[in-house]
């Protein structure tokens, strides 16, 4: 856990560390574009949503960041019915902007990302790598890879957290990246990341809990599990997944956007948002599922499969399949 120190940790793999400093850099860039863009555009996504400008701005920068790497061979979006295709490599999944109608009221938002070793529609046993921004009162990243996961403050290079990632110090700025107690900034990407814990794992005393849907749409088995949990956990609900997810991160807990009486697969897509949260969290020593398995086995049919999903400590995790199996 965190000491408040910076850790130096970093993707292994250079295509995947690419591909989380792309993210990391188009964080400003759509934080900046919000206020303008908190009406709704002409269209819908392919899960027949009405889509904010602002989804579309952050699909478009991340459209063009992500299909410009070496290695990446797909851009695929919550926003687009069709997968961008870049090359060869990674198929990149991507949630633009998750929460998106927390704009209006100004709440949490961020970006979803998940890097898939073929392509998609998979499994999430092909995820190599995943990680989400949270646009909060400051800009985080938590990423997870095979070295594990890890939370890094995104800035601005040159604003007060970024000046520790200066050419001043460091690798000298002889490299492309330029490095000092964790934080770096690749050149020309205009963000600094640092990294302030570099072994995230859920708090084994959860605290919290956010459940989505209205409460008349849960079925009566996920309603009693949500009475008993009640009793134990505190209400943390935000309304954005990326926001409510990193509660649970933080506190410790669980989250879910359950499935509903009059939709069965809940509201989350699995390519976009349940498989890239299920593998941070079980990469943290929690559990993620769909109710009966893990989220992580669910086999998809299409890009926008919708999925229910339960995801944080290990054993509240496992109440909420026991006291889903009664159903
Ligand atoms: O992307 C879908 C999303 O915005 C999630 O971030 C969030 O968990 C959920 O929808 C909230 O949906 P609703 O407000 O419709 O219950
Ligand atoms: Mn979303």
């Amino acid at each position: 856990m965190s000491d408040g120190s910076h850790g130096d940790t970093g993707s292994s793999d250079p295509v995947i560390e690419a591909v989380f400093d792309a993210v990391a850099a188009t964080a400003p860039a759509i934080r900046d574009a919000l206020p303008g863009r908190r009406v709704e555009s002409d269209a819908e996504n392919p899960s027949g949503e009405t889509t904010l400008a602002g989804d579309m701005y952050a699909d478009e920068l991340l459209g063009e960041a992500l299909t410009a790497i070496d290695g990446v061979g797909a851009y695929v979006s919550e926003e687009r019915p069709e997968a961008t295709d870049a090359g060869e490599g990674y198929s990149v999944a991507v949630d633009p902007l998750d929460g998106s109608s927390n704009l209006r009221s100004n709440n949490a938002m961020g970006t979803v990302v998940g890097v898939y070793e073929g392509s998609l529609p998979a499994t999430g046993r092909e995820l190599v790598a995943a990680g989400y921004t949270l646009l909060g009162p400051i800009t985080t990243m938590v990423v997870a890879d095979e070295s594990g996961v890890r939370e890094e403050v995104v800035t601005r290079a040159g604003d007060a957290e970024g000046d520790r990632g200066d050419e001043s110090g460091g690798n000298g700025g002889s490299g492309r990246v330029k490095e000092r107690d964790g934080s770096k900034e690749r050149d020309g990407s205009g963000v600094v990341r640092s990294v302030v814990d570099d072994d995230l794992t859920l708090p084994e005393d959860p605290t919290v809990y956010g459940f989505g849907g209205r409460v008349p749409d849960w079925p009566d088995a996920f309603r009693g599990y949500a009475r008993e949990v009640e009793d134990e956990l505190k209400l943390r609900y935000g309304g954005s997944m990326v926001g409510d997810v990193n509660q649970v991160v933080t506190y410790g807990g669980v989250f879910a956007y359950p499935a509903l009486v009059d939709a069965a697969n809940g509201k989350l897509r699995l390519s976009f948002e349940a498989n890239p949260i299920a593998y941070i969290i079980e990469a943290m020593g929690g559990a993620a599922s769909d109710g009966t398995r893990p989220i992580l086995d669910v086999e998809p049919d299409g890009l926008h499969d919708r999925v229910p999903l339960y995801v944080g400590n290990e054993g509240l995790i496992r109440r909420l399949e026991a006291a889903l199996d009664g159903e």
